[in-house]
């Protein structure tokens, strides 16, 4: 049975990833490196400083510990620039209906985001009190494709793992879910989100007939 749906963030409830990819390569065109969409899908829902190893990888560069501090604090300082101006309706369209209509039928409604910026977003989008339980940046130790954030999140909604349904547009993201043996829906490209259950274009491509069709798959 699926009791539960444990929503990432960023690409799956706004588009934020598309910020979070302007401001790394704004960094990395300062380090002389051209970073594109495609290496951009590797730095998809891992922590910040993971996104600037795997830069600083595939830039040739090695820095010491208190120079990559500086580089990711730069980087999220112009992260936040472009967050707080962003609007309540930047939302993507139809989700929260999406999230209306699961809790309406009794379904718990999770955020689990390796962003430590995740609360802020989710207040500018006014959308705070619709989980039941947030796990973020801040509350875990190992990053996707871990899956500690997702079972930590399960923990608080008080649901097992195997009744979870995770939404993901990372890789990194799907691998966790599958690693803490939950469902997923991809939301992206089916080729990148292969192993995901289920893929969608959008978040609100997502309705009830596909939770049906979930039920019936075993993890
Ligand atoms: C994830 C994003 O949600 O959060 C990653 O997919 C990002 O791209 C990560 O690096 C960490 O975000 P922040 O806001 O803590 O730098
Ligand atoms: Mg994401």
């Amino acid at each position: 049975m699926i009791r539960a749906c444990i929503f990432d963030l960023d690409g799956v409830i706004v588009d934020t990833a598309h910020y979070h990819f302007l401001a790394w390569k704004r960094l990395a065109n300062e380090l002389g490196y051209n970073l594109t969409l495609e290496e951009n899908e590797r730095l998809k829902g891992v922590s910040r400083m993971q996104s600037l190893e795997i830069i600083l990888e595939l830039a040739g560069i090695s820095l010491n510990d208190s120079h990559k501090e500086i580089l990711a604090d730069k980087k999220n300082g112009w992260f936040v620039d472009y967050v707080e101006r962003m609007l309540p309706e930047e939302i993507y369209p139809g989700v929260k209906q999406l999230i209306g209509i699961l809790k309406s039928r009794g379904i718990k409604v999770g955020l689990a985001s390796s962003s430590k910026n995740a609360q802020t977003v989710i207040r500018l989008l006014q959308i705070q009190h619709e989980f039941d339980a947030i796990v973020d940046g801040s509350m875990i130790s190992h990053t996707k494709p871990h899956p500690e954030i997702f079972l930590k999140t399960a923990a608080k909604l008080g649901v097992a793992p195997s009744d979870c349904l995770v939404f993901e547009d990372a890789e990194a993201g799907v691998e966790a879910a599958r690693a803490a043996g939950m469902k997923c829906v991809g939301i992206g490209s089916p080729v990148l989100l292969r192993k995901a259950d289920k893929v969608f274009s959008k978040t609100s491509d997502f309705n009830l007939a596909t939770l049906h069709e979930l039920q019936t798959i075993s993890n």
